[in-house]
């Protein structure tokens, strides 16, 4: 097993029951489900165990292969066991083959035969230092694709997937379902496949 594919942390089962129950939908924002929101009072909620979630995607991308847009992204998915699989950017000297943190992450756990054990995700990111480290105090959400691959296993798991988006450094954290980064979206379901 690949270091940046495997986080080997295990989260509480309280936490594991907290993600499973908190699954309502997703709270109005003015409509603007588009922005990153970090000062409504659920972005600023951070739990211990999300942060240790956002701190698995955050040694994950210490492994990031970001060499032409020096930009580091961890993604960290938490596992309905509590377990945490992890993923990096991953990109390439043709550029548009590279590959996003959240997509490699999601499949190590179609790897393991696990794509339906997916509770919950955080992704975190930042320009790289000189030394290689992420910094920056912006948090970074999913880019679109991304939102796309990972509505392929809320439908699967019939889960409204939170993500919680943190930065390279800092508390701040944004916590979206993925209904509201993606509404309206094309999956599975329209196909007839679960
Ligand atoms: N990136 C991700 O890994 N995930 C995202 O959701 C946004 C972008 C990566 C792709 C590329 O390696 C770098 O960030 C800059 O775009």
């Amino acid at each position: 097993m690949g270091r940046t594919e495997l986080f080997s942390t295990r989260l509480s089962g309280a936490t594991l029951d907290a993600v499973a129950g908190d699954n309502d939908p997703p709270r109005q924002r003015g409509g603007r489900h588009d922005q990153l929101e970090c000062d409504s009072p659920r972005a600023m909620t951070e739990t211990p165990d999300t942060a240790e979630l956002i701190a698995a995607a955050r040694a994950a991308a210490v492994n990031a292969h970001a060499p032409y847009s020096r930009f580091a992204v961890g993604a960290a998915l938490l596992m309905r066991d509590g377990s945490v699989l992890t993923g990096t950017n991953f990109e390439n000297a043709s550029y548009g083959l590279s590959l996003c943190a959240e997509t490699v992450a999601v499949a190590a756990a179609n790897a393991q035969g696990r794509l339906r054990e997916i509770v919950a995700v955080a992704v975190t990111g930042g320009a790289m230092d000189e030394a290689g480290r992420m910094r920056g105090d912006a948090v970074v959400s999913p880019c679109g694709r991304c939102r796309q691959v990972l509505n392929e296993v809320a439908q699967l798991a019939g889960l409204d997937l939170p993500i919680h988006c943190a930065a390279a450094e800092g508390d701040a954290v944004a916590t979206y379902r993925l209904s509201e980064l993606l509404p309206h979206a094309f999956g599975p379901a329209d196909l007839g496949i679960f």
